[in-house]
């Protein structure tokens, strides 16, 4: 039996990747809910100390870049070679993009939480001897943040990635028949 475009081995298993990364991402994210909102002290941190809320920014995105983007992208690969009866049009872009989402991925979940976590502790709670001021406050998440951006844009960049892939994927596939 002939091989059809969107057998290709190793296309396949990256596709799967983006499968197994979805499955990952929606137990630590869900986990993570069920901890946020089932442990009292955490909620109250969340919700309570300053800036504390940038944790559940993390929550958000794992949950969001992680379990619904990778589902979707795992999804749209699996279609649209199939739809247009030709193979993806770049594998290598298909590498990149599921490593590049990954790691901007990761460094923004990393980067909310040392932010969230490291303004928090500084704020203290009402009637803790030692309490950073608003103005501390702000500089100690200045740079957690700034990293997190820089993390963020990968996962912007790899966004293009796949867009720019499956765009190229798409285009003109009526008069390749
Ligand atoms: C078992 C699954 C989940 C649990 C237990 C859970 C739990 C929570 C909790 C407790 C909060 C609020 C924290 C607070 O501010 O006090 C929260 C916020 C949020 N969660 Fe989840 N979550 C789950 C899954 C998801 C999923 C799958 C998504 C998105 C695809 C999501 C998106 C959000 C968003 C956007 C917010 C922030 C809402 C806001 O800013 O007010 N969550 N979640
Ligand atoms: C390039 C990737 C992304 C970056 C750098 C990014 C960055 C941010 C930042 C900095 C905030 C916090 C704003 C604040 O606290 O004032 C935010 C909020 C939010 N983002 Fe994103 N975001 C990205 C992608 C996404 C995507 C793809 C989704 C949805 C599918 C999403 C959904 C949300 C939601 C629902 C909120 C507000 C609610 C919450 O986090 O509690 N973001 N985002």
């Amino acid at each position: 039996m002939t091989q059809q475009p969107w057998e290709d081995q190793e296309y396949v298993k990256y596709t799967l990747w983006f499968v197994f990364a979805c499955v990952i991402y929606s137990m630590i994210g869900f986990s993570w809910g069920a901890l946020m909102g089932g442990i009292h002290e955490f909620r109250h941190f969340v919700d309570h100390r300053a800036h504390g809320n940038l944790i559940v920014r993390a929550h958000t995105h794992i949950n969001l870049l992680g379990w619904v983007e990778m589902a979707i992208f795992a999804a749209v690969y699996y279609i649209v070679p199939r739809l247009v009866k030709r193979p993806i049009y770049s594998m290598k872009l298909v590498k990149w993009h599921f490593w590049v989402h990954n790691f901007g991925l990761i460094g923004m979940v990393v980067f909310f939480t040392a932010a969230g976590v490291s303004a928090g502790i500084a704020a203290g709670a009402p009637g803790d001897a030692v309490r950073a001021t608003p103005a501390e406050i702000e500089l100690i998440i200045k740079p957690w943040l700034a990293t997190m951006g820089i993390f963020g844009t990968l996962v912007l960049i790899a966004n293009f990635i796949w867009a720019y892939n499956i765009f190229k994927t798409c285009a003109g596939w009526k008069d390749s028949k």
